[in-house]
This record gives structure tokens, sequence and C-alpha cells, in this order.
């Protein structure tokens, strides 16, 4: 299927990595004009090499923290007014709440909510008068299936969720959608730091047994791999996908037990 948009110009946030990456690689070969941007350098600059080359198209970087004023004033500059804006960081260590400060909240709001928010904020007004925009929230499954010592992601991506299920139905009559995805366990990464995070906090359980045993345990019998993100967010971002905003989408196996 042709998901036209070849063409459009895209800034994918956390696009050097993991997921943000499968994304920025499957827009990049639909022939958008793609930009990455995260927080470092020789990552950022590598895989921009690496997927202008799978591409065939020229894909742009730029270092830019999403949690930062200047960060997103960074990101808009090397890509002014994008048609397609996936928001996409890091999330938060496992914990006790009890020992959560107001940093901490401030830190994981900052992540998950605030700096996502404030790239729809400054970036839909343009998607709205062209009458084209995709935006595209990568959050995590915590928010149908909270973990709780994963609360910094459940209360912070909440936030952003709750928040998108207003604006989405503002924005859709002028054909800019705004949808979640909730990845369940993903080989990536920040499953990696996910689970020496367990370890860190008194998990007995060895890395690989844990690793082993959390891909084991998810009905499909394996973690999901980034590139599944990539195709569901391209398809997201597609001309035909203008009838589906406010939604959250679960890609994790069939890990979530309930019938919808
Ligand atoms: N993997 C899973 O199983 C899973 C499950 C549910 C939810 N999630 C969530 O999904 C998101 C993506 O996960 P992933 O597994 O793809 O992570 P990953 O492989 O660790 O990649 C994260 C990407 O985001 C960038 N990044 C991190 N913080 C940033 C910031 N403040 N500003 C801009 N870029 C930032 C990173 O680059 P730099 O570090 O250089 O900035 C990197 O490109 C995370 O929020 C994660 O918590 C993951």
């Amino acid at each position: 299927m042709d998901l036209a948009i070849a063409g459009r110009g895209a800034l994918v946030f956390g696009g050097s990595r993991g997921m943000g990456r499968a994304c920025a690689q499957q827009l990049a070969l639909e022939g958008v004009r793609v930009v990455i941007a995260a927080r470092t350098e020789a990552t950022l600059r590598q895989a921009a090499a690496e997927l202008t080359a799978q591409a065939g198209t020229p894909v742009g970087w730029v270092v830019a923290d999403i949690t930062t004023a200047a960060g997103r004033d960074a990101a808009l500059a090397a890509c002014p007014a994008p048609d397609i804006l996936v928001n996409n960081a890091d999330g938060r260590p496992p914990g006790d709440f009890r020992e959560w400060t107001p940093e901490d909240w401030h830190a994981a709001l900052d992540a998950m909510m605030v700096g996502p928010i404030e790239m729809i904020r400054r970036t839909v007004d343009p998607m709205l008068e062209r009458g084209f925009g995709r935006i595209v929230n990568i959050v995590s499954r915590s928010v149908k299936t909270p973990a709780a010592e994963l609360g910094l992601s459940n209360g912070a991506r909440s936030g952003l969720v709750g928040f998108v299920a207003g604006v989405a139905r503002q924005t859709v009559r002028r054909n800019v959608t705004i949808n979640n995805i909730l990845p369940g366990a993903f080989a990536t990464d920040a499953q990696r730091h996910h689970i020496e995070g367990m370890i860190a906090k008194g998990e007995t359980k060895s890395f690989e047994q844990l690793w082993d045993e959390r891909g084991r345990d998810n009905p499909a019998g394996r973690f999901g791999e980034a590139a599944e993100v990539g195709g569901l967010c391209a398809y997201l971002c597609s001309a035909q996908a203008g009838y589906i905003t406010g939604q959250s989408l679960m890609i994790d196996g069939g890990a979530y037990p309930g019938t919808f």
C-alpha cells in the first residue's frame, strides 16, 4: 500500500535508537523528509547516515532534548513546521513512590507529558492551516496496565494521554490526527535499562534470567521488534489514517488480557 506521504516532512524525537529510530526508518522508506532528534550527537550522526543509506533519501539530525525549551527550539529550527511529529523520550527508572521527590516528578513530567504537549502546541496550528498533520506519541502499556514500580511513568504518561484525548477531537476536522502507541515489552536499550533498574532495586534474578523470562512469558513468546512499532507509526501517519484520532493503540504481543 502506498501510504501517500512521500515528500512530507517529519520530526522524530528519540530517532537515533530503538522504536523512534524504527519510526524514522519506516517514514524515510516511504519518501518522507525525516529529521531525527535526540540528545547524543554521535548516535544521531551514525543513525542518520545509516537511515539515509537504507532509505535512499537524506535523513537529517539535530541535537535536541525534548525536556528543555532550548531543545524544542533547536528541533524546530532544524525542522520548521513538520507535517508529522513523533514524540518520544526516555521513561523513568522503577522505584518506590515513597522515595520520589518533587524533582523526580518534574523530570518525569517534562519527558513524558510537558515536552510532548509543548511540541504539539508549537506544531499543530501550521498543520491545521495546511489541512494535513499526523502526531504520534510513543507512550507505554503502563497507562493501561500499570506496574506500581513504574509510578513516575504511569502518572506522567497518563497526563499526556488524557490531554490528547480531548485535543485530538478538535483537530481531526482539519485532517490533523493525534494518536498514542502503547508498546509492551520490546527488545531495545530501554528494556535493558529497565531490567538493570529492577536488579539495582533488589531483584535477585540475573539479567539473563529476567531477559529470557520477559520475552518467553509474553503470549507471542518473544519481545516485540522495534520495526513493528515503526510500521504501525508509519500507518498512523499515512494519508489513509485520517479517520483514526485520539486512540491509544496497544502493541504488546497480546499481553494485555482484556477483550477490548
Ligand atoms: N522498550 C520497551 O519495552 C518499552 C516498553 C514500553 C514503553 N517504552 C517507552 O518507549 C519509549 C522508547 O523506548 P525505546 O525502547 O525505543 O528506547 P531506547 O531504545 O532507549 O531509545 C530512546 C531514544 O530516545 C532518545 N531520547 C531519550 N531521552 C530523550 C530526550 N529527553 N530528548 C530527546 N531524545 C531523547 C534516545 O537518544 P539519547 O539518549 O541520545 O537522547 C534514543 O534515541 C521510552 O519512553 C520507553 O520508556 C519502552
